[in-house]
Order: structure tokens, then sequence, then C-alpha cells
């Protein structure tokens, strides 16, 4: 059994990610320092999967308690690093908290990973890097220029781990992700935000009765109907990604980058007329104004996963929608419910 050490083991893709690896030769430790995750989810992993897992409570900023983490199982063999702060505005609010917690955490992980010498890594990176690209839908190639702060940590993060891997013969797999959403089909796991500021936990929490209507960030975009276009992936999908970039670095060093979508787009209004759709009543919305920067539209071209990693996804708006539905009817307030 592989030894994996999972960042951020507690938080929405990895609690997926982690179901997946489980299900074939992985072993798991988990870190997390719950800021924005429960400690729930990680029962509930367990008890899907049948299977226990090491989860140890460490913030990345905390180098000595890290360090320990590798000290107490020197079998790790790879690391898949989820943990980061992850909201666009708060960034753009907060910008040292964001380079500091992602950055410095970031700087500490890869530093411990060269110390005990794990030269495998998968990093949870974003289209969040393409900024408002040229050309969609976007690849890999494309140029790199994030819009504020929470991109920028990301495209640093992605920045030092290609420069560690030249230096150090390291195998990275850098996946940028478009627009995560749904749940584990049993309902028993999803994302569960301290406040929804994606459409989709927003409109669940709308649909729940839990929020009063949702508001549409703009009809007036270049699209076909006004709304913003998203790459919407569901989870699950996003999940197995990680586990075949795994697979890919046992087998290949240097850097590999992938983007992780489907390479259709659906508007705000079309989310939102699917998911009432999946929860069988209306969802009360009202047209607001833009939202500072955003962008129109991006999707992203998924071929080079396919190619390189044998990973396409598979599910699609049904799946996402009604996942998603299903585990905001049966959790009303995530996993405190
Ligand atoms: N939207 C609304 N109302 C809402 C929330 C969102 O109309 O209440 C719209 C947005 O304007 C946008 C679309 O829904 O057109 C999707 O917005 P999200 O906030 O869900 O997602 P973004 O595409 O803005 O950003 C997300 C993540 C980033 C990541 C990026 C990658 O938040 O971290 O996808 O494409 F980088």
């Amino acid at each position: 059994m592989k030894k994996v050490l999972i960042t951020g083991g507690a938080g929405y893709i990895a609690s997926h990610t982690n179901i997946e690896l489980l299900k074939g030769e992985h072993e798991l430790v988990l870190i997390d320092n719950f800021i924005n995750s429960s400690a729930e989810a990680l029962e509930r992993v367990q008890e899907l999967s049948g299977r226990s897992i090491t989860f140890i409570k460490v913030d990345l900023l905390d180098s000595a308690a890290l360090d320990s983490v590798f000290v107490q199982h020197p079998t790790i063999d790879s690391v898949i690093h989820f943990a980061a702060l992850k909201a666009v505005g708060e960034s753009v609010e907060k910008p040292l908290d964001y380079y500091t917690n992602n950055i410095t955490g970031s700087l500490n992980l890869y530093s411990a990973m060269k110390k005990h010498d794990v030269r495998k890594i998968v990093f949870s990176s974003s289209a969040t890097v393409y900024g408002d690209p040229d050309e969609i839908p976007v690849k890999e190639d494309a140029p790199i220029r994030a819009t504020n702060p929470y991109g920028h940590t990301k495209a640093m993060m992605e920045q030092i781990l290609m420069d560690t891997a030249k230096a150090e013969d390291w195998s990275v797999a850098l996946l940028r992700y478009f627009n995560p959403v749904g749940a584990h089909d049993s309902g028993q796991i999803g994302e569960d935000p301290n406040y929804p500021n994606n459409l989709l936990p927003f409109v669940s929490q709308v649909a729940a009765g839990i929020r009063e209507k949702v508001v549409i960030f703009g009809d007036d975009w270049d699209t076909p109907d006004g709304t913003g276009v998203r790459d919407y992936i569901h989870v699950t999908d996003l999940a197995k990604a990680h586990v075949k970039s795994l697979e890919k670095l046992a087998n290949s060093s240097g850097i590999h980058i992938y983007n992780i979508g489907t390479g259709r787009g659906y508007s705000v209004l079309e989310m939102v007329k699917a998911f009432s759709e999946a929860c069988g009543h209306k969802i009360p919305y009202e047209i607001g104004p833009r939202r500072e920067g955003d962008i129109a539209e991006v999707t992203g071209n998924p071929a080079k996963a396919k190619t390189e990693l044998g990973w396409q996804a598979e599910l699609g708006l049904n799946e996402m929608v009604e996942s998603a539905w299903k585990w905001q009817s049966q959790n009303p307030h995530g996993y405190n419910s």
C-alpha cells in the first residue's frame, strides 16, 4: 500500500478524493486545521469506504508539527496538496492572510517534503490562474495572468513547484480545476461552506429555504442568455482525476499540467433551471449588478488530461445538480445538521 499525505484532508474536494483513493491501494494520512472543514466529514468518509484513515490536526504554518507528521510516517510516498484559503472576495480584502497562509504554508510543506525525500505531489490548482483567457476552451499553455490575490497565490504555488521539480527531480501534477460542484452519490458528503460564495452552494441553500433568493450577477454579459458561463465539473469526476494523477506520477518525473473540466459551459440561468428541476420547485431569483472581477465565460479544454492521464469527466449536469440537492436536503445545515 502506498501512503499518501493529504493536506486540507477534511475539505470538500479532499473528502471526495479520499473516497476514490480508498477504493484502491492507498493508505491515507490526512492533515487539516479545520478552519473551513469538519471532522464529521472524515467520520463519513470512513463509514462510506469501510476503511480507517490516520488523521492529525496540523496547520501548515506550524512547520514543527508538519515535520513531525513526516517523522511519524516515514513511508509517505506522495502528497496531494489541497489546503488553502480560497475565497476570491476575501483575498482582495485580506491579501496578507492569503499570501501568508497559502504561500508560507506551501513553502513549509515543500521544505518538509525535501527534508524527508518525498518527491511526488499533486497540486490543487485552479482555472483562476488564466484570468480572462483570450481563447476558450482554454488550453494549458495559455498565459498565466490571475487577477486577484487568491489567484496570484495559486499561480505562485504552481511556480514554486515547477522550479523545485526541475532542481530536485520531483514529479509534479498541477491540476487546474474549473468549477467543482455536486456531491457524493450517497448524499453523505458534500460542500459545507462557512458562507456560500459560489453559485451552486448558494442556489442549494435557496432551494432548501435557508436563503430567500438567488441574485444573478448580471444578465448583460456577452453570452447566449446574458448570464455568466462556466465549466462545471462534478466533484466525483474531479476526485478521480487525482487518483489518475498519482498513477501518472508513479511512472514519470517532471511537471504535468492538466485542465480538469468538461469542456462544456453552462450559464447561470441554465444552472438555476436545472437545479429547479432536481429539487422539484421553482428557485426564486433576481437579476442584480455584475460582481466585481467576474468574466463573461470560461471553459477549459480537457484533451490533455484525456490523452495523458486517461481521465475524462463522466458525469453531466443532471448528476451535478441532483447530487448537490441530495446532499443539501439530507444535510440542511451541512455537517452540523
Ligand atoms: N454567480 C451568480 N450569483 C451568485 C454566485 C455566482 O450569479 O450568487 C455567477 C457568477 O457571476 C459566475 C457564476 O455564477 O458567472 C459562477 O460563479 P462562482 O462564484 O460559482 O465561480 P467563479 O467562476 O467565479 O469562480 C470559481 C471559484 C474560483 C475558481 C474559479 C475557476 O470560486 O476559486 O471558479 O474557474 F478559481
